[in-house]
């Protein structure tokens, strides 16, 4: 693992440090030696030791006015499809799995579990329907994607599902699955890599998706692949986490890195003799969020949902999704996703940058490429609300009280720039049309440099003179 806390550029030898990630140490002398000082907002290591003693699941109620409130007046859900959408909020989320490793070895894999292991588990006797029975999920390829109509409890609690639970557990420790939750596979599917290209993951951790991404570059089996991922997150402790998903890939290509992916400094290369700055084909951005899309999974969200949480995620995303698009190479693609419904997070990110952008980036219209996925097209209009849930549709309407964290980007742009835009090509997916989490990605294409972007020599003449 490589962490650089200087913002300036430097050269990184990738032969070096593909054998360091090879070869890192996990013992605890190292872990502490490598300590991250800074804190982390979404630290999850930090916001545990903080919380009071977590209140049991099942205890917790499942409402909330204000979660209600802002996302009717937002229009996220069709009006008639409201009542279900909060239903299903409110049921635990599935169980799912995805079948990992490199294309043979995960067919190999899959045929001995659909063989041995669901013949088995179909014999299961449940007092239920046998709707409960695992699924492919028809957008991923290669039947390596799984659903099934039961939570992770009610594996674990009931005696009936033992043998289920057991397969579960025992397949995740050998790293033959991962329990990656459905939607949270869709973002590395739609980046599209090939195993040329040079990617990044800036916000990469625990590491479930940049697992993805390293079996799309090893797509062409029995050939080291000439492109390479940086996998990259600013937690060094969810780092470890990072290194301990990725290490079972054994992958040569990889690259781990300790970085504010805001201010991910460039890497200077080599290339016919000249020195440049790399520049990713395919990026992806996983950005902290609210993660209000996770509800069914973290029950504490009910109790603890505020519009603060998202403005105040706003700027940072918007930010690390800027970062990206300087790094990515003109014809290169990224893919920016959340695991919250808020627009604020997500279509009012999208908007500001591709304004910014000034034409040289654009979303690119994927909604039919995973065949079989429902998904919903983005707003093209939103509201932001402070607190109190007072709703403004323009930033002139905000009061003195909430200028320091309601921002003019928040707000949807003019009809006029609107339409240019196309916010209706990001996707957001509702847990109620297929029984998973809330998600929303957008695809963006970087059509030439940006308009501030600096190359090389630019830098270098701005120092010389
Ligand atoms: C949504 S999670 C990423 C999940 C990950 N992509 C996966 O699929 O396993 C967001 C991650 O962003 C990291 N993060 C927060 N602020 C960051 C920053 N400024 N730069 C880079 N990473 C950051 C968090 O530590 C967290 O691991």
């Amino acid at each position: 693992m490589f962490r650089c806390n200087r913002t300036d550029t430097y050269f990184v030898n990738f032969e070096r440090y593909f054998s360091i990630i090879k070869y890192f140490p996990m013992g605890k002398g190292r872990k502490k030696r490598f300590q991250h000082k800074r804190g982390n907002a979404t630290s999850s290591d930090n916001q545990r030791k903080e919380r009071e003693p977590a209140q049991a699941y099942k205890d917790i109620i499942k409402e909330n006015a204000n979660f209600e409130k802002y996302y009717k007046t937002q229009g996220i859900v069709p009006p008639e499809e409201w009542e279900n959408f909060m239903k299903v909020l409110r049921e635990s989320l599935p169980a799912t799995f995805r079948i990992t490793g490199y294309r043979g070895q995960a067919k190999a894999l899959l045929n001995i579990i659909k063989g041995k292991y669901f013949e088995d588990l179909l014999k299961i006797k449940s007092n239920e329907t046998d709707s409960w029975k695992p699924f492919s999920l028809p957008w991923y390829p290669a039947d390596l994607a799984w659903q099934m109509k039961l939570s992770r409890v009610t594996i674990r609690s009931s005696e009936g599902f033992r043998q289920l639970h057991n397969f579960l557990v025992s397949e995740t420790e050998t790293g033959n699955i991962s329990r990656q939750e459905t939607v949270s596979m869709i973002p590395p599917l739609l980046l599209g890599v090939q195993p040329h290209h040079k990617v990044l993951d800036m916000c990469a951790a625990p590491g479930s998706k940049t697992a993805q991404l390293i079996e799309f570059l090893h797509s062409d089996e029995g050939k080291i692949p000439d492109g390479l991922i940086v996998a990259n997150d600013l937690d060094n402790r969810r780092c470890y986490m990072l290194v301990h998903q990725a290490k079972r890939l054994n992958s040569p290509c990889l690259l781990i890195t300790n970085n504010d992916a805001a201010n991910f400094p460039n890497i200077k290369i080599k290339e016919d003799e000249k020195m440049s700055y790399l520049k990713f084909d395919r990026i992806l951005c996983d950005v902290p969020c609210s993660g209000d899309g996770t509800i069914r999974k973290t029950a504490e969200i009910w109790k603890k949902w505020n519009t603060a949480n998202g403005n105040n995620l706003h700027g940072l995303q918007l930010r690390i999704l800027r970062r990206g698009l300087e790094m990515l190479a003109p014809g290169g693609r990224i893919v920016y996703s959340t695991c919250s419904l808020n627009p604020v997070e997500n279509e009012a990110v999208i908007s500001t940058i591709l304004q910014e952008a000034k034409g040289t980036a654009e979303l690119l219209d994927v909604a039919s490429s995973l065949q079989g996925l429902k998904t919903c097209p983005g707003l093209s209009y939103w509201k932001v609300a402070n607190k109190e849930l007072e709703f403004f549709e323009k930033f002139e309407e905000v009061p003195e009280k909430n200028l320091t964290h309601i921002r003019p980007h928040m707000f949807p742009p003019s009809s006029e720039v609107l339409q240019d835009l196309h916010l209706e090509w990001c996707l957001r997916v509702l847990p109620h049309h297929q029984d998973t989490g809330g998600f929303f990605v957008a695809v963006i294409q970087k059509t030439n440099k940006l308009p501030w972007e600096k190359t090389i020599d630019d830098v270098k003449e701005n120092r010389d003179r």
